[in-house]
């Protein structure tokens, strides 16, 4: 009986007990992406927040208090978790969505419960985005009674230093963006044909050849070159902990990109051996062009030993990357079908058109990663020349190829992450632009798409089947740079059409209203100026 008696009052002094109400809460906050459901109670004294969020001892030290108090504090609540009053509680709830949770707020402190730890980002995220002015100024929470579940797991965003160094307070000046609007993987495109941007310590020459250039095609006239050489750029594996351990904090997985077998003319200018060597007229250096350039790797075991080694180390640096990405995409055949190594390799191995090599190295890759315990995404090129393993993830990116490549994936029972290049490539011109040079669109990808255009997109064709519905896992915007030399740049592209993608992937296209959307986007610019970001107003301006 006395022990009971203990534990009672022990469950007690760690829930919620007690705080000053704040002064009466007037505004109403406007969340992106919109929850499922909100109740507010307007004009009711909130949650003051003048003197912090107070997290009873018991709580902050528990496994999913602390969880709950790190997920809080990134989002920017001022947390104080070792009180011996309570302002905090966290409860786990059953729910078949992982990020399921209920968030109630009252002058008294905040409940939350949630399906499990994965719902915390997003649950800190509305909490943070519902911080607002009571009526004597101070920062206090709305009462308020919310519950929510995204539509889709992966919602992500592609940023590619290779063409123009992306550094890393840049790169993490985007994950916060990326945190704040709930989306939860950054696709970090690291080799291309125009740089190798990842530190690899069995391979040196990656970075010391591979990470700078002669030249760069001027932001102006892509056919010409500045014939300024660049500083070499690349991420060490320091700096890469760096990112993927801020990235984690905010909720956000690192997923990277290293291209396999094409885009890979600054690796084979480092390593040529790892190329076609024996076509006439071999000449590998790092690309100073854009567009598809034809030098690939060769089906050779020296090639096979290098993408070991480069995988192992990635994967070590990307611990929590369920997926690691291996391109795929635009790898021309022409040196395979010039190589006399390859033309032998290929009848060695029965192969009747050089496709089947690109195909030879999907599963190469699948095989390697699945030693990882990692599956492989790439674009959705790998489809093209046969079965894919069956745990591999197809990236939807060729809105225009017929027959449509996503739903060829769903036929064949393939996960997709949809990236359509018709809704989702923020490097493309949103309409009306800026009379700034600077501004100049990516020369002949002039398609225009802009906020509305992308909230337009449906990501639940109306025509599949429930268990294809089942394999479309995410939503994704790729910001391609070739005509992105900076971070200026990359957020007037981004900001807000990352705001309109995370709504399309948390919300159902039917609950959707891209005037109530605008009112909301709108009232985050107080935010978005805070934070010093340059978007785009809805005249075209940049902010900044
Ligand atoms: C791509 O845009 N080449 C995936």
């Amino acid at each position: 009986m006395k022990l009971r008696l203990l534990v009672l009052t022990a469950l007690l002094s760690a829930g919620i007990t007690g705080a000053a109400p704040s002064a009466p809460v007037t505004i109403s906050p406007a969340i992106i992406p919109q929850p499922q459901s909100m109740q507010v109670s307007p004009g009711q004294p909130g949650f003051c927040l003048k003197n912090g969020i107070k997290v009873h001892y018991k709580v902050s030290r528990s496994k999913l208090g602390s969880a709950a108090v790190r997920a809080l504090m990134a989002a920017g609540l001022p947390m104080l978790p070792e009180e011996n009053t309570g302002e905090l509680t966290v409860e786990i709830v059953p729910h078949d969505n992982p990020e399921w949770h209920s968030i109630r707020v009252s002058p008294e402190g905040i409940e939350l419960k949630i399906a499990s730890e994965k719902a915390l980002p997003a649950a800190a995220q509305t909490l943070a985005q519902s911080v607002v002015k009571s009526a004597d100024g101070s920062p206090a929470l709305p009462c308020m009674q919310v519950q929510d579940a995204p539509l889709l797991p992966y919602r992500g965003l592609m940023l590619d230093p290779c063409r123009h160094p992306l550094t890393v307070d840049e790169t993490r000046k985007m994950l916060r963006l990326m945190a704040r609007y709930k989306l939860n993987r950054l696709h970090w495109h690291l080799a291309d044909d125009q740089g190798w941007r990842i530190e690899i310590k069995s391979y040196p020459r990656l970075t010391e050849v591979g990470s700078h250039r002669a030249e760069t095609p001027t932001l102006a006239n892509h056919e010409i070159g500045d014939g300024r050489p660049t500083a070499p750029f690349y991420f060490t594996q320091e700096q890469v902990r760096d990112i993927v351990a801020y990235a984690n904090s905010l909720g956000i997985t690192v997923i990277p990109e290293i291209e396999v077998p094409g885009h890979s003319s600054a690796a084979i200018a480092a390593y040529p051996e790892l190329g076609n060597s024996d076509i006439p007229g071999y000449a590998p250096r790092v690309a100073t062009t854009w567009g598809v350039l034809p030098y690939t790797y060769a089906p050779k075991p020296e090639t096979m030993q290098f993408l070991e080694r480069v995988f192992a180390e990635v994967c070590e640096l990307f611990p929590r990357a369920e997926f690691i990405h291996i391109g795929g995409d635009e790898a021309p055949r022409d040196q395979w079908q010039h190589s006399p190594y390859v033309q032998q390799f290929m009848q060695q191995q029965g192969m009747r058109h050089a496709g089947q090599v690109q195909h030879w190295f999907t599963h190469r890759m699948a095989e390697l990663l699945a030693r990882h315990d990692r599956r492989l995404v790439g674009w959705d090129e790998i489809i093209d020349d046969g079965a894919v393993p069956a745990n591999a993830v197809v990236m939807y990116w060729r809105s225009w190829v017929r027959p449509c490549s996503l739903k060829r994936a769903l036929s064949s029972g393939l996960d997709v992450i949809q990236s359509p290049d018709s809704h989702f490539y923020f490097n493309f011109c949103q309409g009306k632009l800026p009379d700034d040079p600077r501004y100049k669109p990516h020369g002949s990808l002039t398609a225009e798409q802009d906020w509305r255009h992308v909230y337009s997109y449906n990501p639940i064709p109306a025509d599949i089947s429930p268990e294809q519905r089942r394999h479309l896992i995410g939503l994704q915007a790729n910001c391609w740079s070739e005509s992105i030399a900076d971070g200026h740049k990359l957020e007037y592209q981004c900001v807000p059409r990352i705001c309109a993608l995370a709504e399309v992937a948390w919300r159902p296209a039917e609950l959707r209203n891209a005037d109530e959307f605008l009112q909301r986007v709108l009232a985050h610019y107080p935010w978005f100026d805070e934070q010093n970001i340059n978007y785009r107003r809805e005249d075209g301006s940049p902010a900044k």
